[in-house]
């Protein structure tokens, strides 16, 4: 290994984890200095029965409480800027951002543009150094994303058909609420996606060139809980160990992508979203095993590490099959036909996959043929 020379690592939010622990949000509202809340959350959980779970834990300890459920799977710049709108209305509050990524991502945009009025969210660009947003405190409803650990959303614009980061460090959530219970009623092609993007962090962060000692040990606790109770949680998804289990590893994954950054996956995988609306865990996988061949040389040490992460033998092919049986196991991998893409579409992937920020992270850098290769062998 070279040298390690300087590092800086960010704080963290506080982590409170525990079944049942979304009891302790109005002393969570409280510990921020509030007695306000704007829930930030999507229909899926209304209809799940979460959102009037979490109000009826909120009323009673006397926080005054507003609803936005406008975010959609891939949240757009248009639902943001209707969430800030109402958020800027409510008044002074803390952001509770409830649901997977896509609302825990939007929260953070609107809680970004509350604190400032001018902006809209296609300025994501230029708000890395604007004004502070409301604190949030993020409480995810899947095992997936890990958004509760960082302060930036993806979200799309849809009027220039590509995803964009809009972050601001004071949108990073003050305190994340894992709660396993909040989990149970996951459907199982749900829990099946997300557990993929939380293996997909774990191992682009260990093959990623922003990696550190400190990465490394959060990315390999990760791969090792996710690929052991991913299978588990899908079978039977009332398993709460199981739950509890895979939301800590989605968690550690989240802590490991934050410090070093991603790769090609994910660069494909928000250009096959962008394109086709594809969930962002089904877009992984259908590239996650042909994305690990193409820097099977480069990443080759790494890759061995994800293996030994995941209880088999410690080598770089090893991972791949183990990639491979754990997608199988879960039924994730489709063809990009059967995700709604058609050939034409594919240079207009391939370009995005190459000029998307997280793809300069990934071990061996591709050029546009090499990812239009790529694409056409997953077609
Ligand atoms: N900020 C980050 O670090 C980061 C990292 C990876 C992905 N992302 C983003 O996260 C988004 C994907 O998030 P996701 O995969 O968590 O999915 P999601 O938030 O889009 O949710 C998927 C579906 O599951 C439903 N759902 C969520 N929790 C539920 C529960 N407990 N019970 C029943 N239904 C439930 C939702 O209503 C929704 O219909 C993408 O927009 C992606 O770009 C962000
Ligand atoms: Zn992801």
């Amino acid at each position: 290994m070279s040298g390690v020379g300087s590092l800086s690592i960010e704080p963290t939010a506080r982590v409170e984890f525990g079944p049942g622990v979304v009891q302790r949000l109005p002393e969570f509202v409280a510990d921020l200095g509030f007695s306000r809340a704007f829930v930030v959350t999507d229909r899926g959980l209304r209809a799940a029965g979460i959102v009037d779970r979490v109000v009826k834990v909120l009323d009673p300890a006397g926080v005054e409480t507003a609803v936005y459920e406008d975010i959609s799977p891939n949240p757009s710049t248009v639902e943001i800027d209707r969430g800030a709108a109402g958020a800027r209305e409510f008044g002074s509050a803390v952001i509770i951002a409830l649901g997977g990524g896509s609302p825990l991502d939007a929260a953070k945009g609107i809680s970004l543009l509350v604190g400032n009025a001018s902006s809209v969210a296609a300025d994501a660009d230029s708000l890395w150094d604007a004004a502070p947003g409301l604190p949030l405190i993020a409480v995810p409803t899947t095992s997936g994303t890990g958004a509760e650990t960082n302060g930036f959303g993806v979200i799309e614009d849809a009027h220039a058909c590509r995803k964009v980061y809009i972050g601001h460090s004071s949108v990073r959530p003050r305190i994340a609420v894992l709660d396993p219970e909040l989990t149970l009623c996951l459907p199982a092609r749900v829990t099946a996606a997300t557990g993929i993007d939380a293996l997909v962090h774990g191992v682009e962060s260990l093959a990623s060139r922003g990696a550190n000692a400190f990465s490394r040990a959060y990315a390999f606790q990760a791969v090792s809980l996710v690929s052991r109770w991913l299978p588990t949680a899908y079978r039977d998804g009332s398993d709460l160990e199981a739950r509890s289990q895979l939301m800590l590893g989605a968690h550690l994954a989240g802590r490991a992508l934050t410090i070093s950054g991603l790769g090609l996956v994910h660069g494909i995988g928000h250009a096959i979203t962008a394109h086709t609306g594809t969930p962002h865990g089904i877009a992984l996988a259908a590239v996650f095993e042909d994305v690990m061949r193409f820097s099977l040389t480069e990443a080759a040490d790494a890759y061995a590490e994800a293996a030994r992460a995941m209880g088999v033998e410690p080598a770089a092919d090893a991972a791949i099959d183990s990639v491979q049986f754990l997608c199988g196991v879960v039924d994730v991998r489709r063809p990009l036909r059967d995700l709604g893409a058609t050939t034409d579409l594919l240079p207009s992937m391939a370009a995005a996959a190459v000029a998307d920020a997280v793809t300069k992270n990934t071990p061996r850098l591709p050029t546009e043929p090499e990812v239009l290769e790529l694409l056409h062998n997953v077609y």
